[in-house]
């Protein structure tokens, strides 16, 4: 969504600006804007465009000097994607600058008193609110007069501010929107994801929620959002800034995808402990004692996530014997949910960001639930908020679908599922043989990448589809779900996921030639009720194509994956389906990193 960046120092600022821009497209937008702070003018200098960074960087004029400035890609949320609705907002002197990611919910009512006022708008956005609240407010200091304006609005911000009258500094604060500052070297950088700064620096300091900072070209100071001081020690984000290129690859997403032999041995790496077969999580909190009272586990998640949240209670049911299950995050906190205190409750997100997540974990806190987080990003708000968690260490994931991270996130509930097994009633051998199958994971996964090929050419082969069944039964149908989303997501081909078993209760009805099924069959226990349903979609007519063990005779193709444990099938399941989904768009000529409509994190409701 939205994307924040700022400089100060003493390099011309526009090209750092708009590389830092560039560097949030993945996260999705539909307009771009940048404001300067020229040291030869008492006035700011701004340029807007709606549409790509590109259209923003050919409007920005060749005199455009400057040192200090900010700048933003906006996603619509008050008033459609336009060059007036772009950010950032200026007051009608042209002194102040304001850019905002998050949504300013009585901005209507405040719309309304500043109309009254005589304040004339140029937006239809919430965030202008802002920007006159500021100017009008009369206290000395910049910082004075941004506290007194966040005073007055309710809803989330990640808000970076530039005043013409105070030209050594960037003034920024947080409310359940990542604002993160960059340190360097007599200069200092600010964005809402480290991915626009890591080219500059790797020395951060993430703001909490209720934070706000001060920011001079030497210097950093942050406090609350009520003045008291907070002391906030940098720290170096582990990722170097290639890890966020393309790597010679065409889109992000086919990186993301070669990458999960590394990624996967990476969220095991350090964690294995042979001697009593299980693994160490420490970043848990949670002792044995505490994770022998535990009752339910509750897992939360959006999209993805909540995918890689059903695999993950199946995995725990199975190993752990606790009773456990997910929920779309975006459901849970509306329900008024009865919350348990035997029950664990696990919050699931790659970015650490997604408001809806973020939210849930915020309501189980709030009623004294233990809420752990499986996350990616180091340092995320929901990793924050937690009790507790694992990293799943996928590394940066920069495509808007997400493959990697679903891979690591799935590891990692085999990971948390063997710690709670092997505390309760999982046997040495039953131990010993999960983890022997989680080692041979980053070479299978490898082995299949080898197929993409054959996988490509099956793409193209059903890529004229206009909608796709996918079906799977227990562990097969979260990857039924997962492959169905991704293809959605990327081709925008129509298409279901339904448990095998639920056939003929109703699906079999839209059972054609035109209608392709994905067919999930493990050689596994259900194995045979699997092939029955492959039956009654061939006696249909159906084209099929299946993911299995071993070729199957009713399916038109077969795509064959090693076998591991049972339990770890739903791993290598899902990788060809990613692929399928690749090249399938592809073949589509999609924007495969950057789809319609959608964004990398969803920070706001
Ligand atoms: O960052 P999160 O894992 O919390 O994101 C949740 C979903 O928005 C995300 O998984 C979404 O479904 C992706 N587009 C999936 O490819």
């Amino acid at each position: 969504m939205c994307g924040i960046v700022g400089y100060i120092g003493k390099r011309d600022v526009a090209p750092l600006l708009l590389e830092g821009l560039q560097r949030l497209e993945y996260r999705g937008y539909d307009s771009a804007g940048v404001v300067v702070n020229s040291p030869k003018s008492s006035a700011l200098k701004m340029v807007k465009a709606k549409g790509r960074v590109r259209d923003l960087e050919a409007r920005v004029p060749k005199r455009f000097a400057g040192t200090t400035g900010i700048a933003h890609t906006r996603w619509a949320t008050h008033g459609a994607p336009s060059d007036e609705n772009a950010h950032p907002h200026m007051d009608a002197e042209g002194k102040v600058a304001v850019v905002h990611n998050g949504i300013i919910d009585n901005a209507s009512d405040l719309r309304t008193k500043l109309t009254a006022e005589g304040v004339e708008f140029l937006s239809e956005t919430d965030t202008e609110v802002l920007t006159h609240l500021i100017s009008r407010n009369d206290a000395d200091t910049l910082e004075e007069k941004v506290r007194g304006a966040l005073k007055q609005i309710e809803g989330t911000y990640g808000v970076a501010v530039l005043h013409a009258d105070f030209p050594d500094r960037i003034v920024v604060a947080r409310n359940g929107s990542p604002v993160v500052l960059g340190i360097g070297e007599k200069e200092m950088f600010v964005a809402s994801d480290v991915a626009a700064l890591v080219s500059h620096t790797r020395q951060i300091v993430t703001l909490d929620d209720g934070e706000m900072a001060t920011i001079k070209a030497d210097d950093f100071r942050t406090y609350t959002t009520s003045g008291t001081r907070t002391t906030a020690e940098p720290t170096t984000v582990e990722w170097e800034a290639e890890s966020y290129d393309m790597g010679g690859h065409d889109t992000y997403m086919h990186k993301e995808i070669s990458e999960q032999p590394d990624a996967v041995d990476r969220v095991l790496r350090g964690r294995i402990d042979d001697r009593f077969s299980t693994v160490h999580l420490g970043g848990l909190n949670l002792d044995a004692r505490e994770a022998r009272t535990i009752r339910r586990i509750k897992i939360l998640g959006c999209g993805t996530s909540y995918h890689a949240g059903l695999i993950g209670a199946g995995l725990i049911e199975s190993l752990a014997r606790i009773p456990a299950d997910a929920e779309p995050a975006s459901e849970f906190r509306y329900r008024n949910p009865v919350v348990d205190p035997d029950t664990l409750y696990v919050a699931v997100s790659q970015s650490g960001e997604t408001y809806d997540v973020l939210a849930a974990v915020q309501e189980l806190k709030r009623k004294g639930a233990r809420v752990l987080g499986v996350v990616n990003v180091v340092g995320s708000a929901i990793a924050r908020e937690a009790d507790g968690g694992m990293y799943v260490h996928a590394g940066p994931e920069v495509c808007v679908v997400s493959t990697k991270c679903f891979t690591n996130t799935v590891v990692a509930f085999a990971l948390l599922a063997l710690h709670l097994g092997r505390i309760r009633d999982l046997s040495v051998s039953d131990g010993k043989r999960i983890i022997e199958g989680l080692r041979k994971l980053p070479e299978q996964i490898q082995q299949i990448l080898e197929s993409e090929a054959d996988i490509k050419k099956l793409a193209d082969d059903y890529a004229d589809a206009k909608s796709m069944m996918f079906i799977g039964r227990v562990r097969g149908y979260p990857v039924a779900l997962e492959a169905s989303l991704k293809l959605k997501e990327i081709s925008y081909i129509h298409a279901e996921a339904y448990p095998a078993s639920e056939l003929k209760h109703g699906p079999l009805a839209l059972i054609e030639p035109a209608l392709p099924t994905v067919a999930i069959v493990p050689d596994d226990d259900l194995l045979e009720k699997n092939r029955a349903a492959l039956e009654e979609i061939k006696a249909r007519s159906g084209r099929i194509l299946a993911v299995a063990h071993q070729e199957q005779e009713k399916a038109d193709h077969t795509v064959v994956v090693p076998k591991n444990e049972p339990e770890l099938d739903p791993i290598l399941m899902g990788i060809p389906l990613q692929l399928l989904a690749y090249h399938t768009a592809l073949s589509l000529g999609r924007d495969i990193d950057k789809p319609r409509n959608l964004a990398k994190s969803v920070t706001v409701e």
